[in-house]
């Protein structure tokens, strides 16, 4: 297994550049399933995701190409409809392609994703979508089983705005017959980029961005083009370690207008910020103040923050909280952290943060790729070196981290740490 060696002090000072955002390729990819011929998508990220969702792909007979950042998928061969629990449980957003294959073929058979490690990860609101949409749905064997000989417009209100169950049910309503109104949908930038790519391929959205969407149905969709936005959880992430090393960083490629709450969380804690269209500098130089922060649906607070807000928070003297509204088990990060010093009391879905205390580099385990990166923002803040073990679960979503952050001066080798 691998691991990196991170030594801890070193301020993160100097420019880096944001992938394209992984959540954005993992809704885009499916969408190609809805329209016959060769799709092409611009700033893709090297990160095992994209990689199994290629696989995805390819298992259902499309042909993919991954050059220089440039995706090209030819899905004018599908041949299975059928997703394997083998690769819908490796990733979770596999089962994005049900919507597509419902509304392109009238069946399709996913894997139920099963459960990550933080927690049940049902899809209950994605399969009431599709039904309301006049799909019949079976669940079989772990497999849910869907067949529509039409897909037909409705009004489907979501109890929860739900980014998996938004994009599901938006790639089937495209190509349903008559008019759909989802309400109370996820307003993510990567669902926005999901509708303007589908309307690229001639579908008919309005209301992107509000959780208010009104598709029209239409015949057919063609093949189109698209460049994948930035990754605001990989910029956000960057911005909180520069932060809590106390360094100054610009980051580059990147969208704050994507990242509005996490720059008012940061300038509130102390952080000097100036944005240009495409880059945003955050500077530290002293050490942080305490905070309040409750994750929430877009535009609050990301819960893929959560864990790397917490790793920062613990350097702030005096007590912060931070409460999961979305994942109220999404903490794992928090016992080896303490394993490193670290004074958090876990009360339901709240972290409280005694901060200030000095953190002491040990051997730590990955469990999940944002707890991953909370455990690399305590190496790089600890006295000493910390050993993050498991860095698989990192690659499924940061790019070539540790050149990025070696880039930053930061001191991050990867290291072989046994079978
Ligand atoms: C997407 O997951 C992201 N993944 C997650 O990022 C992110 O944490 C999450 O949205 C929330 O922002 C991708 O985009 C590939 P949800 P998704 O459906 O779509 C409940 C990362 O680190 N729910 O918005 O699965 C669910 O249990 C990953 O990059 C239902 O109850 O999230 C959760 O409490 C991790 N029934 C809440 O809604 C459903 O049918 C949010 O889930 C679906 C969801």
């Amino acid at each position: 297994m691998e691991g990196f060696r991170i030594r801890g002090g070193q301020p993160l000072q100097g420019r880096v550049r944001i992938s394209g955002a992984k959540n954005a390729v993992l809704a885009l990819a499916p969408a190609t399933l809805l329209a016959p011929g060769v799709h092409r998508l611009r700033n893709v990220p090297r990160l095992t995701d994209v990689f199994t969702m290629v696989e995805l792909l390819e298992g259902l007979g499309c042909s993919c190409h991954l050059e220089e950042g440039e995706l090209h998928i030819d899905t004018s061969t599908v041949r299975s409809l059928r997703a394997p629990q083998e690769l819908v449980s490796r990733m979770r957003a596999s089962f994005y392609i049900l919507g597509p294959l419902l509304a392109r073929y009238g069946q399709a058979e996913v894997s139920l994703p099963g459960g990550c490690s933080f927690g049940p990860r049902p899809v209950d609101l994605h399969l009431q979508g599709l039904q309301r949409l006049g799909a019949q749905i079976e669940l079989q064997d772990g497999y849910v089983r869907a067949r529509a000989s039409r897909l037909r417009g409705t009004t489907i209100e979501l109890r929860f705005p739900s980014v998996g169950a938004t994009g599901n049910i938006l790639m089937a309503a495209v190509l349903a017959e008559g008019e759909t109104l989802l309400r109370n949908a996820a307003c993510e930038p990567e669902i926005v980029q999901l509708g303007e790519y589908l309307c690229a391929m001639g579908a008919s959205i309005e209301g992107l961005g509000s959780p208010t969407l009104h598709i029209r149905g239409v015949e057919q969709l063609r093949p189109a083009a698209v460049e994948v936005i930035p990754d605001r959880i990989e910029a956000a992430t960057f911005l909180i370690a520069a932060a809590a090393t106390q360094g100054e960083v610009t980051i580059t490629h990147a969208r704050a207008d994507h990242l509005q709450t996490v720059l008012e969380h940061l300038q509130q804690v102390g952080c000097r910020l100036t944005t240009t269209e495409s880059t945003i500098t955050v500077h530290m130089d002293t050490l942080p103040q305490p905070s309040t922060t409750v994750t929430a649906p877009y535009p609050g607070f990301p819960t893929d923050l959560q864990a790397q807000w917490t790793a920062f928070m613990l350097q702030a003297p005096g007590i912060s909280r931070i409460t999961d509204t979305i994942y109220p088990n999404r903490f794992k990060h928090i016992p080896e952290l303490q394993r490193m010093g670290a004074r958090i009391e876990l009360i339901g879905n709240t972290a409280i943060v005694y901060g200030g205390y000095p953190l002491i580099g040990t051997r730590v385990v990955s469990s999940d790729l944002r707890a991953s990166a909370a455990l690399l923002i305590a190496g790089l803040i600890a006295q000493g070196e910390t050993e993050v073990v498991g860095i698989h679960h990192i690659e499924r979503g940061y790019e070539a981290i540790e050149r990025k952050l070696q880039q930053l001066g930061a001191s991050i080798e990867r290291i072989c740490v046994g079978p």
